[in-house]
């Protein structure tokens, strides 16, 4: 059995003190009513101390929203894995779409990236997805299909719970649209497969794929409902408790 995840990637918004304060009050609605899953927070990299003392001893998991793939060096605005270890996180998004779009993240980064977070212990969660152009130009399986084999290329993991793959379609994140959850399930299926070939049969049946773009209370029971969608990479709906409780509620 796959236990589920719940993350919650809050981009470019909430300060220290609102993270600090969104957290705990994230943990008194939870009240163990996250049981049958692992959450996660993804706070900006100045909030993630924050993050880090509000959740310190309780089950929420903090994640970098990105890792540089040196450990050090002069690279001006960069964050390492060595400081985000020692800063508390256990997870890192490595290859989101935003930074593949704006910062210009190759498949090339991002294998380095997911590199650099395994060595420093940290859980890499692995984004990819299609864009609009490239899903209606019928490539979506193309394009994943290269994602997952360019960012996985000499990846090596000790257990499936040392990588998190998130299947993210670029045209569902902050739109609204969504694919229906059968739509996302072939590709879930689909990169479960593609998993098999990179690390064996065994490893990619433990592996957890997580949906996100556009993830709400009232579509995720249907998401999470599919044999190959392990859980949710939550952008605008984690910004607020109750929209995040009920995507975590509705999973269970
Ligand atoms: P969204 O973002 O839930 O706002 O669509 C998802 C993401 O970017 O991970």
């Amino acid at each position: 059995m796959r236990r589920r995840i719940i993350a919650g990637n809050w981009k470019m918004y909430k300060t220290s003190s609102e993270t600090g304060e969104f957290v705990r009050k994230l943990l008194d609605a939870m009240g163990g009513k996250e049981a049958h899953c692992e959450v996660i927070v993804a706070p900006a990299f100045t909030s993630i101390g924050a993050a880090v003392e509000a959740a310190r001893a309780t089950v929420i998991n903090v994640s970098a929203q990105d890792v540089h793939w040196e450990d050090k060096g002069a690279y001006t605005g960069e964050v390492s894995g060595p400081m985000l270890e020692e800063a508390g996180c256990s997870h890192a998004i490595v290859g989101h779409s935003e930074r593949r779009q704006y910062f210009g993240e190759t498949d090339e980064s991002v294998n380095l990236k997911i590199k650099a977070a395994l060595r420093h212990g940290l859980i890499p969660i692995f984004c990819l997805g299609e864009t609009l152009d490239e899903r209606e130009a019928g490539k979506t399986f193309d394009v994943v299909q290269r994602q997952v084999s360019r960012g996985l290329d000499g990846v090596q993991i000790e257990s499936p719970d040392r990588l998190v793959i998130a299947y993210e379609p670029v045209w569902a994140i902050g739109t609204g649209r969504t694919a229906t959850p059968e739509q996302d399930q072939e590709v879930h299926a689909f990169i479960r497969k593609r998993l098999e070939s990179v690390f064996g049969r065994e490893s990619a049946e433990g592996l957890r794929i997580l949906y996100g773009g556009s993830v709400k209370p009232d579509n995720a029971r249907g998401l999470m409902n599919q044999p190959d969608i392990d859980g949710g990479l939550v952008g605008g709906a984690s910004l607020k408790i109750d929209d995040f409780m009920g995507i975590i509620t509705e999973s269970a």
